[in-house]
């Protein structure tokens, strides 16, 4: 089960993941490590090759991550890229300065050589626009390299030593504005590291399933459904392996959107996966009565869930096993990407579980990243709907009612969503978005419907593009779009007289409202 693996050292860049991410499309497996990772546990792992990623620093600042320079002398293949490629610069006896003219987005690259040293640039054309982010470049390549490639503000903007192979790229090769930067990173994986591509989604689900099957044994196994992509696809894999020893509860928490719950049930039921369908909402809407600060609606729905669930949990008798769909973004250790996935975690509200149960944890899809369980999820035979679902936050609805959440509210909002949802879908933005919804704002305002005053509430519209959530700018929509949402919703939901879009981006707000 072991795969060839490329190891990427991060230094900080927001693109550390798509490295691996791209690798892995090409059918290659690669972890995200730390860039101080000790020699020792790189050389226990027995990579094809290693990549040193991006990241923020000049590699002359105080507090710049650094790698073990024994890397270079593993003799396996290393591809610096940006902040890479100066680190192996500056370990290796180049030099590196503050370039006179810093490049950020695109430019311009002449491959300068072909011969061998070009591997990398292998089919690739003479000159191809690039995504370049730095201010400092290589002034000087080490001894024993030579310039591959060239652009208008930087002497090398690629540098090679095969003897050594030893690669380095000035610009992005993973980022998609980069013409021809997965064929790069396939002339490294491929011709430089020897990979064969032994990495698919078909070869996963066999070797999870195995996995699974050692793991458990005969034990028995709960899983905590949130009816979101990850868990389900979770709980079909642990179902393929152990069938009727995994059940899984779905806990239906009164704030969840229109017809969602009897949506899962459904699901479920198609696929034949053994469901506890427990409907507590009128325990959390009970609990959440008067309630308006958000952060105490937060916590009363993470303890509900939580009680609710170990409820159901000892009803079924002897459990060993917890499962839960862990993605490989929670685990990766590393300063840059820890700090981030740390906020995303401190909102699930099922995180107190594990600890509190004190039950074995299986984490089926802990190696994967979101693209490749949706993949898994296809292969399994999930509903492209589900397969492709935009994130839905554990507090649900609640977070999207300001002030009070009421049933009265709860039906406006579900309404009003169900609008927005129906109108993005028509229009095909539906997938370019990372979240579209609507939010009920409880304040009342004027407004007029044939001959009559009305005094009603107001629906804000959410709609933002984003990588991971962390950062996300507003969607510019068409304004016909808008337009026909804000009329059908006046029109078709009373209680709702007035319609505004939020042109906010994150940060300096947030994507929910609460
Ligand atoms: P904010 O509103 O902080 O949200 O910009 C960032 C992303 O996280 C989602 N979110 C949650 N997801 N449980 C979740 O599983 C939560 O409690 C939660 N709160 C926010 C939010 O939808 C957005 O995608």
């Amino acid at each position: 089960m072991d795969h060839q693996t490329v190891i990427v050292l991060d230094f900080g860049s927001q693109y550390t993941q798509l490295i691996a991410r791209r690798l892995r499309e090409l059918s290659v497996y690669s972890e995200v490590w730390p860039p101080d990772t000790s020699i020792e546990k790189i050389r226990a792992r027995a990579p094809v090759g290693i990549i040193l990623s991006g990241g923020p620093k000049s590699v002359s600042e105080p507090g710049a991550p650094k790698c073990d320079p024994q890397v270079y002398e593993l003799g396996k293949p290393v591809l610096g890229i940006c902040y890479g490629m100066q680190l192996m610069a500056d370990a290796l006896g180049g030099r590196v300065a503050p370039a006179p003219q810093r490049e950020f987005g695109h430019a311009v690259v002449k491959v300068a050589s072909r011969s061998s040293p070009a591997a990398l640039f292998a089919d690739v054309p003479d000159e191809i626009r690039v995504w370049a982010s730095h201010g400092d470049f290589v002034a000087a390549a080490p001894a024993g390299f030579s310039v591959v490639a060239t652009s208008a503000n930087a002497p090398v903007a690629a540098m090679a030593n095969p003897e050594r192979q030893l690669y380095a790229l000035l610009f992005h090769p993973e980022v998609v504005h980069t013409e021809r930067g997965l064929e790069i990173l396939r002339n490294f994986a491929f011709s430089v590291c020897g990979c064969r591509g032994d990495w698919t989604m078909a070869s996963f689900v066999e070797e999870a399933t195995a996995r699974i099957r050692a793991q458990v044994g005969s034990g028995r196994v709960v899983c905590a459904l949130s009816g979101g992509v990850d868990s389900t696809v979770a709980a079909l894999i642990l179902h393929r392996a152990i069938g009727e020893q995994l059940t899984c509860i779905f806990v239906d928490n009164g704030v969840l959107r229109l017809n969602e719950a009897s949506q899962v049930r459904k699901r479920f039921e198609r696929l034949r996966l053994p469901l506890v369908f427990v409907d507590a909402s009128a325990l959390f809407l009970d609990r959440l009565a008067g309630v308006v600060d958000p952060e105490k609606k937060r916590k009363i729905i993470g303890a509900t869930f939580i009680e609710v669930f170990e409820t159901e949990a000892a009803k079924l008798g002897d459990v060993d096993f917890l499962a839960q769909g862990t993605l490989y973004p929670d685990v990766i250790e590393s300063v840059a990407i820890v700090g981030q996935s740390a906020v995303i975690k401190s909102h699930h509200n099922v995180g107190g579980l594990p600890a509190r149960m004190r039950m074995k944890l299986v984490e089926p899809l802990r190696e994967l990243f979101k693209d490749e369980v949706r993949i898994v999820g296809r292969q399994l035979g999930l509903d492209e709907e589900l397969v492709i679902r935009q994130p839905f936050p554990g507090p649900g609805l609640a977070v999207r009612i300001l002030g009070e959440v009421t049933p009265e509210r709860l039906t406006l909002l579900r309404r009003t969503d169900a609008i927005v949802a129906e109108e993005i879908r028509r229009d095909g933005w539906y997938e370019r978005l990372w979240q579209s919804f609507a939010v009920l704002l409880p304040v009342q305002s004027v407004g007029v419907m044939g001959d009559e005053r009305t005094y009603e509430y107001t629906a804000a519209i959410r709609a933002v593009e984003s990588r991971d959530g962390m950062t996300a700018d507003w969607a510019r929509l068409p304004h016909d779009l808008l337009a026909r949402i804000s009329s059908r919703i006046v029109n078709e939901v009373k209680g709702i007289n007035r319609v505004v879009y939020d042109v906010s981006s994150k940060p300096p707000s947030t994507i929910e409202w609460e």
